[in-house]
């Protein structure tokens, strides 16, 4: 069942949760972990599922993986993510419920693979940083490894690959 993680991170923290990830998944499937960058020149034919994350900038996903996740060449099973900010440490409290209502990366990568043909397993997943340039919240890793295993719990092998 061969797994494809591809990731953006400015700061680091979103890289961080996808090798969580990729470390947990590789136990028992082949998974493959490339940057945003690397993906590029990655063919995503044959893939049993595919796990996008990002960081969460101005309500949205960045630029770069906006455009992978518009690639015409994606289909079958995919999940996404991403990184936001702690609410609790956003001062002053009114801008907490603006941050909330704008919404976040892991929604809109999951719109945007899913109009581009993906199937979305598991429900689209945020992992808090405490400061805009972290570090993760402990225990946000292993919640990362913990909602990855979820996935392939529930998605069946095909044999493919
Ligand atoms: C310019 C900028 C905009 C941001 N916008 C949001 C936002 O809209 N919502 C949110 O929850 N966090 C926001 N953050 C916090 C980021 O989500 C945080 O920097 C990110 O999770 C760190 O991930 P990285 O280390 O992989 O880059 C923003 C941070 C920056 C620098």
């Amino acid at each position: 069942m061969p797994i494809l993680i591809v990731y953006d991170s400015i700061f680091g923290n979103t890289g961080q949760i996808a090798r969580a990830m990729a470390d947990e998944l590789n136990t028992t499937h082949q998974t493959r972990l490339a940057s945003v960058q690397e993906a590029r020149d990655i063919d995503l034919g044959g893939l049993d599922l595919l796990i996008v994350g990002s960081p969460t900038r101005g309500f949205r996903p960045p630029p770069e993986i906006q455009e992978f996740a518009s690639r015409p060449d994606l289909s079958g099973r995919a999940a996404t993510f991403d990184t936001r900010i702690d609410l609790d440490t956003i001062e002053p409290a009114p801008l907490r419920w603006v941050v909330q209502a704008g919404g976040y990366a892991a929604e809109r990568l999951a719109r945007e693979l899913s109009e581009q043909g993906c199937t979305i397993v598991g429900e689209p997943a945020g992992f808090v940083v405490t400061g805009q340039e972290g570090p993760l919240k402990p225990g946000e890793a292993e919640r990362a490894a913990q909602w990855a295993r979820s996935l392939v719990e529930a998605v069946p092998e095909t044999g493919v690959g």
